[in-house]
């Protein structure tokens, strides 16, 4: 079933109000307060919508997270059984440092359709290449890369991969360079990153590498509306991982996930911007109104744009 298109409105009231309020912290050099005030103002806002929410990916367990924390029902309990993820502020070194690319991000499936992901890294890989053994999490960085080259009819080196800039991504850099790929390296914020495949502008070919994997989850939602590839393979360090891992029904901990693996069914996704970036410019405040852009999908109806919305600040 559809999730109704009204919802998507509501959305992106819900996560540009988000982004207002973690602004307001932009520069502060406080990553925490900046992500409460997302989260504060997420939560408030979800909870006067007429639906039976319930957060599949939020700020961790309710033993570590008392507020928007995975389990936690929302809503007002009328109206579709709804699954939530939610980043309220993605990228919260940007925004506590005001550098570019700070997002408060939010997707929704129906219940039971997106994959609930513990506080874990994950190994992922997007492009825009729907097709199955072009691109593959199993490959060496070397197959990938031909046999993208190859498909998109492009040298390797005009070709453009992104991925964090992280010690433990050494040998994968290392690998690209050997093989002229152009890098796009990222500090922080791969949600945005795996996004750059979705549309030619970016000049992304390919996104790879380890990060959280809450985002690549959030990640995976945009680029099933965009009929784009994605894989994730959660990665457990230590036993407590696991355990959790377990709690949470995940019994293959080394499975590879394919995208309809991680989202199923309708969806909708809305990314606004704290802080200008690649994908949404950050909020403007102009007297008492706020100018804000959101990325926004929503799977049945084909959506796919940038919504600019002038609100009152209130
Ligand atoms: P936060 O907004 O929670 O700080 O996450 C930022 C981020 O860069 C994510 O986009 C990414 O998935 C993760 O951190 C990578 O983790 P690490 O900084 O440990 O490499």
């Amino acid at each position: 079933m559809a999730i109704d298109k009204k919802f998507v409105d509501q959305l992106v009231i819900v996560t540009s109000k988000a982004a207002l309020a973690s602004s307001y912290l932009v520069g502060k050099k406080d990553k925490i307060s900046a992500d409460k005030a997302a989260v504060d103002s997420m939560r408030s806002n979800l909870n006067n919508f007429d639906i039976q929410g319930q957060i599949v990916i939020g700020e961790g367990e309710l033993d570590e997270a008392p507020m928007l924390y995975i389990g936690e029902k929302l809503g007002t309990n009328k109206g579709p059984e709804i699954d939530i993820a939610v980043d309220p502020l993605e990228g919260t070194n940007f925004a506590a440092n005001n550098l570019p690319g700070a997002l408060s991000v939010i997707a929704i499936a129906e219940k039971n359709n997106l994959f609930k992901a513990p506080e874990t890294y994950m190994e992922k890989i997007s492009t825009k290449v729907n097709e199955k053994n072009v691109v593959d999490l199993d490959y060496t960085i070397k197959k990938n890369i031909s046999n993208l080259s190859d498909y998109l009819n492009k040298n390797p080196e005009n070709l453009t991969a992104c991925i964090l800039d992280r010690p433990r991504h050494k040998a994968i850099i290392q690998e690209l360079k050997k093989l002229k790929v152009n890098l796009k390296l990222i500090t922080d914020g791969d949600i945005s990153g795996a996004l750059l495949v979705t549309e030619d502008k970016y000049n992304v070919d390919i996104f790879l590498g380890i990060g959280g994997g809450p985002e690549g989850v959030l990640a995976a939602t945009a680029l099933d509306a965009f009929s784009c590839n994605f894989q994730g393979r959660f990665l457990f360090k230590t036993e407590e991982d696991k355990r959790r891992a377990k709690k949470m029904g995940i019994n293959d901990l080394t499975k590879k996930y394919e995208l309809n693996e991680i989202v199923r069914g309708d969806s909708i996704f809305c990314a606004t911007g704290v802080t200008s970036g690649d994908l949404v410019e950050g909020i403007e405040i102009q007297d008492n109104d706020f100018v804000s852009e959101t990325l926004v999908t929503h799977k049945s109806s084909g959506l796919k744009k940038v919504i600019k919305l002038k609100q009152n600040v209130q």
